[in-house]
């Protein structure tokens, strides 16, 4: 008897596993049979750069400075002094041959205390963008990229829901003087990045552990976002509104481990499918937070990497991650695995809104991989457009090299090398090749 029992008990697990696999595959490709210069892109493909306004501008007050100090961490300073150096950065843009720049508005700035709105910053991004249009380079607006004022914070910034009155009113002010400029705006840089790294991991600010407060984070972000995008549409019915999701993805470690397999599966809802079902209009850790489906014009992806799960996974990203034999280790810990963008835009198509790559690059300070890595991934962007996926731009991660938040100035993500005492940048060999492919495929 006791051994019909196993036998079943062992062929319900196989069927499992099977199952588990087929549905969820993990591809990898033989990249050294792969022609990475066989790539044709649309002549309307949107060709970018990304940048945000804590990790390139310097001189900032905001919640990211006070827990650098607080933890002791590396500081942002004058970060690649953009503040004063914008124009010239824009150079760098057209020396590039991008047609679209995304970067992010310093709340702080144009905030710095609650009752004060300091007109002159949102000025001066006013004439970031008209200068960045008479370059005919299309500005992608990001309002929120993790930084924010220190009052907001106090007052328990997104995990009270209370205060999303005064996000509305800031983004009210930006799109009253922003709002005729701009054609395309981000709400939310990565919601899930913010909430979890801030509320769980301990690694942005405030820096705690609280799975309530995680979760409650990321709805309220999600109802901020619903905010933002009726805001902008009621004043700008033609612009287009979207989010940047971060798309990490989660495969056991061993495929044929339940428990890898259960790790994997919690995590990928937690990161992931939460969000977009919030998005969808669906319950998010049943609650609706969005009631209306049209809060979407199109979704941004960002995309780095995918995590081999255990329920032995680090609480912590300081750490390096497992990774496959055959995969190359990043300079940031994770593994680079360009196959998994396909698996990670195939979950956003079910938004059912044209998909924007808004992030995508690597730590390499110096310049060994980049390329590679750039490749393999426009690669697969390539190979997506033809099978039909509405992808309609990619911007790389990042322009220059920058405040990279807990790694400081350790993590060098740029097209340009950036000497931070000097102020100097340089092009990087990477950052002639991504000039070179977008020269060509513009011309096609
Ligand atoms: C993303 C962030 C971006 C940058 C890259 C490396 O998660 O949006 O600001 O730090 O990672």
């Amino acid at each position: 008897m006791w051994l019909t029992y196993l036998i079943s008990a062992i062929l319900i697990y196989v069927i499992m596993i099977a199952w588990l696999s087929k549905k969820y595959p993990e591809t990898h490709l033989k990249w050294e049979e792969i022609n990475l210069d066989d790539v044709s892109f649309p002549s309307s493909f949107k060709w970018g750069v990304a940048t945000a306004a804590h990790q390139i501008e310097g001189g900032n007050q905001n919640n990211w400075t006070e827990f650098e100090q607080k933890r002791g961490l590396e500081a942002s300073g004058s970060a690649c002094n953009h503040w004063n150096l914008w124009k010239k950065d824009f150079d760098l843009l057209e020396e590039l041959g991008v047609i679209t720049y995304r970067f992010s508005i310093e709340w702080s700035r144009i905030q710095p205390q609650e009752d004060t709105f300091d007109a002159d910053a949102l000025n001066i991004y006013g004439e970031m963008i008209d200068d960045l249009l008479t370059r005919k380079i299309e500005p992608m607006v990001t309002l929120h990229h993790f930084s924010h004022p220190i009052w907001f914070e106090e007052k328990g910034g997104f995990a009270n829901k209370d205060n999303l009155r005064y996000w509305e009113s800031y983004c009210q002010h930006v799109i009253e003087l922003l709002g005729d400029k701009v054609a395309k705006w981000c709400t939310i840089n990565e919601p899930e990045v913010f909430s979890i790294m801030g509320y769980h991991m301990k690694l942005f600010p405030p820096g705690i552990r609280s799975i309530p407060r995680t979760i409650r984070v990321m709805k309220n972000m999600i109802l901020a976002h619903g905010i933002a995008y009726a805001l902008i549409k009621s004043h700008h019915p033609e612009t287009k509104v979207g989010l940047a999701k971060n798309v990490t993805l989660f495969d056991p470690i061993r495929r044929w481990n339940l428990i890898d397999w259960v790790t994997a599966r919690v995590l990928d809802y937690i990161w992931n499918n939460a969000i977009i079902s919030g998005l969808q209009g669906k319950r998010m850790f049943g609650f609706r937070v969005l009631t209306k489906k049209e809060n979407l014009d199109f979704i941004g992806l960002n995309y780095y990497t995918h995590v081999l799960t255990s329920p032995f996974l680090p609480q912590t990203t300081e750490i390096q991650f497992p990774k496959r034999e055959h995969e190359i280790m990043t300079e940031f810990g994770y593994p680079m695995y360009a196959e998994g963008m396909v698996r990670s835009t195939e979950k956003l198509t079910k938004l059912n809104v044209p998909i924007c790559i808004t992030e995508n690059g690597v730590a390499d300070r110096q310049d060994q991989l980049r390329t590679e890595h750039l490749k393999r991934h426009l690669k697969i962007v390539s190979e997506m457009i033809e099978q039909g996926h509405d992808i309609q731009g990619y911007y790389h991660w990042s322009l220059m090299d920058n405040f990279e938040w807990a790694e400081g100035y350790s993590m060098c993500f740029g097209l340009y090398d950036v000497n931070f005492e000097t102020q100097e940048r340089t092009l990087r060999e990477s950052g002639k090749q991504y000039r070179d492919i977008i020269k060509s495929s513009v011309k096609k």
